[in-house]
């Protein structure tokens, strides 16, 4: 299977994970030359370019798209364009238009379009996954889902401080993908209205919480951005209460924060009593050794994009899914601009 990579620093990463799952890593791009140094030595014999629109004649099965992200859009729809099956990073469009013209794009193509959105597949999200499959939970009405950076203020200002930089320009309610994600998969709901609040009104830039209703009625309430005490697993905490039972990830530090504590109360239970639990996940292994955790997600993405690319099986999570997780970000940042007055999220199960 060959494949193209535009963006080589997340981007650099999913290639050399390409790589050791087998897949052909041809051709990729960074407009920053400067970055071709050590994609030189991760990915040997691959075409390095400085102009993703060369990445089109390259004669490629798929697509790796790790460039800025709210610059997704326009260069998934080129590929799809060609034919060429599109993995592309989070977010998946920055406003509703765009977001449909994607959508568009890819009923109109013979490829596919899969949302890299590891986040959804870490250990501790499929763990809860399980619970809430097995029926073990009963219907879900509220889901919380963090993912908190806990950084220095000098740190934060190094990483967001610069306005012409991605992560200085978008809202901050954009990057909401990695909660809302986990939070449609566990559900099999989509957003239906979204409340955006910042925690600190005098700093824009350090947390904010959105709280979203669903389409199965439940709520959701999703805290991201910078506060103290991120849990070790890989900045994502996420908590389902069902009907009967609770399942959420262990607040615990290092490898027992990717467990998941269980709690059935005890009217459910036959014997009358209550019964808690603490799951750990299984290891993830990979041509004989173990995955670390934090990248079991990644793995689980890419395997599933070969999948659909090389097997034809759907993908993990497809087109209509990213953008209605993306837009929950583009309606919190109107909500904020509102003063965290509830604001619509664009319905895009349907044309
Ligand atoms: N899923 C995850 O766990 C995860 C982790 C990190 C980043 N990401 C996502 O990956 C994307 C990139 O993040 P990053 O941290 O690598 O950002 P970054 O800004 O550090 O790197 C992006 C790279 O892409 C290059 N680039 C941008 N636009 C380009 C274009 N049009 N043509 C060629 N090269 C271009 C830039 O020069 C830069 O080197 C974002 O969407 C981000 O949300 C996801």
């Amino acid at each position: 299977m060959r494949i193209g990579v535009v963006g080589l620093k997340m981007g650099l990463y999913l290639a050399t994970w390409c790589r050791r799952l087998g897949m052909d890593v041809v051709a990729a791009c960074d407009r920053d030359p400067a970055r071709h140094d050590e994609a030189s030595t991760e990915l040997p014999g691959a075409i390095l370019t400085t102009e993703w629109r060369d990445l089109l004649d390259h004669r490629l099965d798929g697509v790796v798209l790790a460039n800025d992200f709210d610059e997704h859009a326009p260069l998934a729809i080129a590929f799809l364009e060609r034919g060429v099956h599109v993995l592309s990073e989070t977010a998946a469009c920055k406003d509703e238009q765009e977001g449909r013209r994607l959508i568009a794009a890819v009923e109109r193509s013979s490829a596919t379009y899969s949302f890299a959105e590891n986040y959804a597949f870490h250990p501790h999200v499929r763990l809860i996954r399980q619970a809430a499959d097995d029926g073990e939970l009963g219907g879900i009405t509220l889901v919380e889902a963090d993912y908190l950076h806990g950084m220095s203020p000098g740190a934060i200002d190094a990483l967001i401080g610069d306005p012409a930089h991605w992560r200085g320009r978008i809202p901050a309610t954009a990057y909401c993908t990695h909660t809302i994600s986990p939070v449609l998969a566990l559900t099999g709901a989509w957003p239906v209205e979204v409340s955006a609040h910042l925690v600190d009104e005098t700093d824009r830039r350090t947390a904010a919480v959105l709280v979203v209703r669903l389409s199965s009625g439940a709520l959701a309430i999703t805290r991201h951005g910078f506060l103290q005490g991120e849990p070790g697993s890989h900045w994502s905490w996420v908590s389902a209460r069902g009907t009967r039972a609770l399942a959420e990830s262990v607040r615990g530090p290092a490898e027992r924060s990717w467990s998941v504590r269980v709690r059935a109360e005890g009217w459910t239970r036959t014997d009358g009593t209550p019964h808690e639990e603490e799951r750990t996940p299984p290891p993830l292994s990979l041509h004989g050794e173990t995955v670390e955790p934090g990248a079991e997600g990644t793995v689980l993405v890419l395997r599933g994009f070969r999948a659909t690319v090389e097997r034809g099986e759907p993908p993990l999570i497809p087109v209509r899914p990213a953008v209605a997780a993306s837009l929950v970000g583009v309606a919190g940042a109107e909500s904020l601009s509102l003063g965290s007055r509830p604001v619509p999220v664009p319905d895009v199960r349907t044309p």
